[in-house]
């Protein structure tokens, strides 16, 4: 979710305005997806990096995230929607973390999408996370080097229990992955939209989709092989 900063310079606004408005495109798209049967909505809300930037965005971003977890849960339920958190949690302000775990536990009992935020997430923290684990396996005795393989490895990491996404979706324009997934990302297609977060709506979903929906995910074969398979 990019460019939440631009849209409020855009409008002659402070950064903060345009993380306000970034609420409503978040509303949009979560059930936009719910209602089409999206199993899996990962939020890239908030990376590793984003603590450098200046203190009044850092605590502005976490008040926000505290009153729309607590204001949205509603919206959760409504639609059926357990929520998922992935990410460095335990360095959350400790308000913003109790508010994101009672909404996960309220949550927890819905039976349709689940929706993944990824907050103090980045995916270096979490390879290096997952790389220290399995060392402590090895080095224990639990597993021997010959054992590790893929499964080992993403069976480590955040989003053991979720599949890798089909398409990931940035908006702003920027062409880069910022950090995000980089494993699960592999054979992801990519959808860039120069459109800015705030303004970024169901509309805008759907045509991501139907662009998608054009994709020929040939995961290393050709073409024809997969048009046997
Ligand atoms: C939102 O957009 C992303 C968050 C970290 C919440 P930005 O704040 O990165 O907006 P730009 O890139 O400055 O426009
Ligand atoms: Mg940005």
């Amino acid at each position: 979710m990019d460019g939440n900063g631009r849209w409020a310079r855009q409008q002659g606004e402070q950064r903060v305005f345009g993380h306000h408005h970034g609420v409503r495109a978040v509303r949009d798209t979560t059930e936009g997806c719910a209602e089409i049967g999206v199993g899996f909505l990962t939020l890239y809300a908030f990376s590793t990096e984003n603590w450098n930037r200046p203190k009044e965005e850092v605590d502005a971003l976490m008040e926000l995230l505290v009153q729309t977890i607590s204001k949205e849960i509603k919206t959760l339920m409504d639609n059926n929607i357990s929520l998922k958190a992935i990410g460095d949690l335990e360095s959350l302000p400790r308000k913003c973390h109790d508010e994101l775990n009672l909404a996960i536990a309220t949550t927890s009992s819905n039976t349709g999408m689940e929706l993944i935020l990824a907050l103090s997430y980045s995916s270096r923290w979490e390879i290096t996370k997952a790389v220290k684990e399995i060392a402590e396996l090895v080095k224990g005795g639990k597993i021997s080097t010959e054992e590790i393989n893929e499964q080992v490895i993403s069976n480590h990491l955040c989003t053991k229990e979720f599949p890798d996404p089909e398409l990931m979706i940035r908006t702003s324009g920027e062409m880069r992955i910022s950090n995000f997934l980089l494993w699960q990302l592999a054979y992801t297609e990519l959808y860039i939209t120069p459109v800015l977060w705030p303004d970024f709506s169901r509309e805008e979903l759907y045509k991501a989709i139907l662009d998608f929906q054009k994709r020929e995910r040939r995961f290393g074969m050709t073409s024809e092989q997969v048009k046997i398979n």
